[in-house]
């Protein structure tokens, strides 16, 4: 192959960038051309391509978002349409295509691979929500940044004996809200996986009173049952020992500068994803399993397992006593 293309697709991750990065170097280093894709599948449609040199992405390892762009396409659902992508990038000479992206991006790229455009996907998501690889880009950071605030949240809590209801994102999967709940000591952790009664939380929050506690945290995830201004609602509409305040912390958890762990992660998954493209391998995606890159089959991957998994559950029953 002597030209590939590279698009970021779906909710941008800190580390995109850094494997944007990755795919262009390592593509030119074994002497393949790269070009950009802008707003991810969107860029397809609009035939909107640009070439990217080594240079041109120096310096952008450090930086949050992507600098291509990304985003969902409605059109890119339409079989007619992704068959005009497939020419039009035919048309330019590109042999190959790099996507990072999360779920949508997946289904994205196996159809691409399907009318036969070489695809290999590189998994970016904060949600954490893709079957067969143990972390995605994005995810580390996103939890460092949740982590960062609920710290903040528990030190005015605990001055006004507050229950404090903190909503991180996640989608249908309650990773963040179980990994930044457990890295903050937070009194109870609610996710999409392992639904809880008003009941069962207000016992816990009895408890906590009972216990001594000046603060009592929540941990919810976006996908929970309630969203967190009804919690709050019913938190405080009961015989509760808090009184209880609520946070979104929203996009938040999707900017800022990867971390150190995101950007490795990135780099060393956009340079097995070029060589593997540049191998001549198709639907298949990169991902993280015992400490290195493993390629597994887009349509075959394994089932998402539970943020919970694990002896989680119970080193936060002990813990958060
Ligand atoms: O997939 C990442 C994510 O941030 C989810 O956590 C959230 O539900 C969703 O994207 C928000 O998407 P949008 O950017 O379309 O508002």
């Amino acid at each position: 192959m002597k030209k590939i293309a590279v698009l970021a697709s779906g909710g941008d991750a800190p580390g995109m960038n850094a494997a944007i990065r990755a795919v262009t170097r390592a593509a030119r280093f074994h002497g393949a051309g790269v070009w950009g894709v802008w707003d991810g599948f969107s860029g397809l449609v609009d035939h909107r391509i640009e070439e990217l040199t080594s240079r041109g992405v120096a310096g952008i390892m450090q930086r949050g978002g992507s600098i291509i762009g990304a985003g969902r396409s409605e059109e890119f659902f339409d079989e007619a349409c992704r068959v005009g992508c497939v020419s039009y990038l035919r048309g330019e000479g590109i042999e190959g295509l790099i996507v990072i992206g999360g779920n949508g991006s997946l289904q994205g790229a196996a159809k691409l691979h399907e009318l036969g455009m070489p695809t290999v996907v590189v998994p970016s998501s904060i949600d954490n929500d893709i079957g067969g690889t143990e972390i995605c880009i994005g995810v580390d950071t996103a939890i460092n940044t949740a982590v960062e605030a609920i710290d903040r949240l528990r030190d005015t809590a605990s001055s006004h004996q507050r229950a404090m209801i903190v909503e991180v994102m996640g989608r249908n999967s309650g990773y963040i809200a179980v990994m930044s709940g457990i890295a903050t000591g937070a009194e109870m952790i609610i996710t999409p996986e392992r639904p809880v009664g008003l009941d069962e939380i207000f016992e816990q929050m009895r408890l906590g009173g009972e216990h001594g506690k000046r603060h009592f945290i929540i941990v919810l995830a976006e996908g929970a049952t309630w969203p967190a201004t009804e919690l709050a609602r019913q938190v405080d509409d009961a015989p509760n020992p808090f009184d209880a305040r609520y946070t979104v912390l929203g996009y938040i958890q999707r900017g800022g500068s990867p971390s150190r762990f995101d950007r490795i992660l990135a780099t060393r998954m956009g340079v097995a994803a070029t060589e593997a493209l540049l191998d001549g391998r198709s639907g298949v995606m990169v991902a993280w399993r015992n400490n290195r890159c493993e390629l597994l089959d887009v349509d075959d991957l394994p089932p998402l397992s539970d943020p919970w998994d694990g002896s989680l559950e119970r080193v936060h029953e002990i813990t958060a006593t």
